[in-house]
């Protein structure tokens, strides 16, 4: 049996994908910038996407493939324009949801540097 544990299940699993996901969201449906992007009526199915890809990414179920195919979020955001000043508003919302997880510090910073770096390449439009 392997010794090695996903950062899915050490940051405390799905719990802790849907504290996170909930509270960007909270923050997002507030935001001037974000708010006029996401669908009115689907709020929460956006969340719930978010988490599943998410909980996919660092190592859970993989049920957002199930549900959805193959991520390819550079695709998926091709018709949001997101310049830099969206970029900073989502990753604003993200650092916040971020830093109230109670998890260890080197697993808040691998979770951070990660969506730094996928928030900076779905950046699609010049300033
Ligand atoms: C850079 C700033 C970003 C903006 C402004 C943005 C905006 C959006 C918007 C408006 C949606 C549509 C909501 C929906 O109906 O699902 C969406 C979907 C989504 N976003 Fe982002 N996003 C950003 C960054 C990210 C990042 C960094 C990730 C992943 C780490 C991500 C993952 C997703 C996923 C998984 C979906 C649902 C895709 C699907 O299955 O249709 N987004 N995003």
């Amino acid at each position: 049996m392997s010794t090695e544990q996903t950062l899915f299940d050490r940051i405390g699993g799905e719990a802790t994908f849907e504290q996170l996901v909930s509270h960007f969201y909270a923050l997002v449906s507030v935001n001037p910038i974000l708010r006029p992007m996401y669908p009115d009526d689907d709020f929460q199915a956006a969340a719930e996407r978010l988490m599943l890809f998410l909980i996919q990414y660092w190592g859970g179920p993989h049920t957002y493939s199930e549900m959805r195919g193959h991520p390819r979020l550079r695709m998926r955001h091709a018709q949001f324009l997101i310049d830099s000043k969206a970029r900073d508003a989502w990753l604003a919302c993200m650092k916040s949801a971020v830093d109230e997880l109670k998890i260890e510090e080197s697993d808040r910073a691998e979770l951070w540097n990660y969506l730094e770096m996928a928030a900076q390449s779905l950046v699609n439009t010049p300033e």
